[in-house]
């Protein structure tokens, strides 16, 4: 099973924004995370003030960027054919510039340039505001790069142009960086070290959005239960901060409650969730707020302990479960879903029968689950050899896959012959008849169009269902319209 929104969007094009002033064009290409998605449409807006509008006709365009992923293997082989063709149109238009962003950019840094000389430039996730800089650099044709992790970028100063949205739903990026050193995970070598930003800034862009009539918001970090401003800069500093810094930080359940009270109307969301920072406080501040969606991304990675541990995970089986059972208490109908990896380094038959007991135990609505990708540079691969045969982890991996399925469908038929409420975001993807959105709890519902309209929050009575979806017909609109 893929992950919906992330797969789908992959080598995501930025859609043509015309300002008259501007008569460069660029041309940028997302990969990954949604938020390198969100990151796109900072770059967009910081361009945009340096003579650029986006264009989606790549021969057109004067600047090509591909923001890139590192997560897995096969995202960065993805990245890499992309550039074959990008320097195939070169070599037709040799006035075109090609840069590379993201992890990918932080990862390999000066090896595109220097050794494989396939790009003219190449920038970090904390260095977008260089890029006119580096641009001025190319220019007068030189090489152009800065990966420099910074302290304290979060981009709350840069509103991004929101080009790609169906104008329904954004994400709000709250975090940047990671703290977790999960030991299979490059992200915290990419992205540096988790700070977080501003909540001002976070409640003037949540007024804006809902000022331009959006209805849904996804606060995004890499973790952001570990949310903590406390004035600026990095989280581990926090020692650093004097009293009154301290006293009056501002941690995850806050910022949420600041938001569901800022705009009640909103519906929000929020994503990731590490379990080992997730508090009881949030899980209250959730059953507290009607606007807060009843559903949480609550990734695990596997259901064995020794495994968990060996990732560096800082939560056992057991604490996971309890924390499920605490959610479930205070919000008994909240929907789950996971992150799960199979064929981590020395993992038993065992080992594999423990996740799919956690899964049997869980009854998660969806979940993402990949095989076990070695990334240079992280622990895992420094101290750990990569021992699971493809066989085992392409076999494994369709165990779990095959068993989220049967999941999906049981939680599915949960809301089956009921009243939902849909937020409409767009139009199904199996028929021009039939509207899409999602319920508060995640579930995709679609249902024949009659007068509704995008953006509009309806009651639809469910009457049939597949694993994935629910399909039903609409009876009013939702007092929440
Ligand atoms: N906290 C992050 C996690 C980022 S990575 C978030 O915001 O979602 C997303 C998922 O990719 C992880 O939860 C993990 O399941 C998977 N992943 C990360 N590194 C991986 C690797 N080396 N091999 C396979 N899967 C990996
Ligand atoms: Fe990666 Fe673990 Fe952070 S999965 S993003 S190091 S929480």
């Amino acid at each position: 099973m893929e992950k919906l929104l992330e797969e789908k969007r992959q080598g995501e094009v930025l859609k043509t924004r015309i300002i008259s002033k501007n008569s460069k064009k660029l041309y940028i290409e997302s990969f990954g995370c949604a938020m390198n998605f969100s990151d796109s449409e900072i770059v967009a807006s910081i361009l945009s003030n340096n003579g650029y509008n986006t264009t989606t006709t790549i021969e057109e365009a004067e600047l090509i960027l591909i923001n890139t992923c590192s997560i897995r293997d096969k995202a960065e082989q993805t990245v890499r054919k992309r550039l074959e063709k990008y320097n195939a149109l070169k070599r037709d238009n040799p006035k075109m510039k090609v840069g590379v962003l993201g992890c990918m950019a932080e990862r390999l840094k000066h090896k595109f340039l220097e050794q494989e000389k396939i790009v003219d430039l190449v920038v970090g996730p904390d260095a977008y505001k260089d890029l006119p800089n580096l641009l001025a650099e190319v220019d007068q044709g030189r090489d152009a790069i800065n990966v420099l992790l910074s302290k304290d970028e979060t981009y709350g100063d840069v509103s991004p142009v929101r080009l790609n949205s169906n104008g329904v739903s954004a994400f709000i990026s709250i975090t940047r960086g990671c703290d977790n050193m999960c030991t299979f995970c490059v992200v915290p070598f990419t992205r540096g070290r988790e700070r977080s930003r501003d909540p001002k800034s976070i409640i003037d862009e949540l007024n804006d959005l809902a000022k331009k009539n959006f209805k849904e918001i996804t606060l995004l970090g890499q973790n952001v239960d570990s949310y903590l401003w406390y004035g600026g800069g990095l989280k581990k500093d926090l020692a650093k901060a004097s009293e009154i810094q301290k006293a009056s930080s501002i941690g995850f359940a806050k910022l949420l409650e600041m938001c569901a009270v800022a705009q009640p109307k909103m519906r929000i969301r929020f994503s990731t969730s590490n379990p080992q920072d997730m508090s009881i406080d949030v899980i209250k501040v959730m059953s507290k707020y009607e606007n807060i969606c009843n559903y949480i991304h609550l990734p695990v990675q596997s259901g064995s302990n020794s495994i968990l541990k060996a990732m560096n995970r800082q939560h056992t089986r057991e604490e996971y479960i309890d924390l499920i059972k605490s959610i479930k208490k205070i919000i008994p109908d909240c929907t789950i879903s996971h992150d799960m990896i199979v064929g981590f380094p020395n993992e038993t038959e065992e080992d594999h029968k423990q996740t799919i007991s956690l899964m049997n135990e869980v009854t998660y609505l969806f979940g993402y689950m990949f095989k076990y990708s070695e990334r240079p540079g992280t622990l895992a691969e420094r101290k750990l050899e990569d021992n699971v045969d493809e066989q085992i982890k392409k076999r494994r991996l369709q165990e779990i896959v095959d068993l989220q399925q049967k999941h999906s469908l049981i939680r599915t038929k949960e809301f089956l012959n009921k009243k939902v409420e849909v937020l409409i975001d767009k139009q199904s993807k199996k028929s021009d008849n039939y509207w899409a959105g999602r319920t508060e709890h995640n579930k995709v519902v679609v249902f024949p169009k009659e007068n509704y309209k995008i953006g509009d929050f309806v009651n639809v009575l469910t009457e049939q269902c597949t694993s994935a979806t629910l399909i039903g017909k609409a009876i009013e609109y939702s007092k929440n319209n």
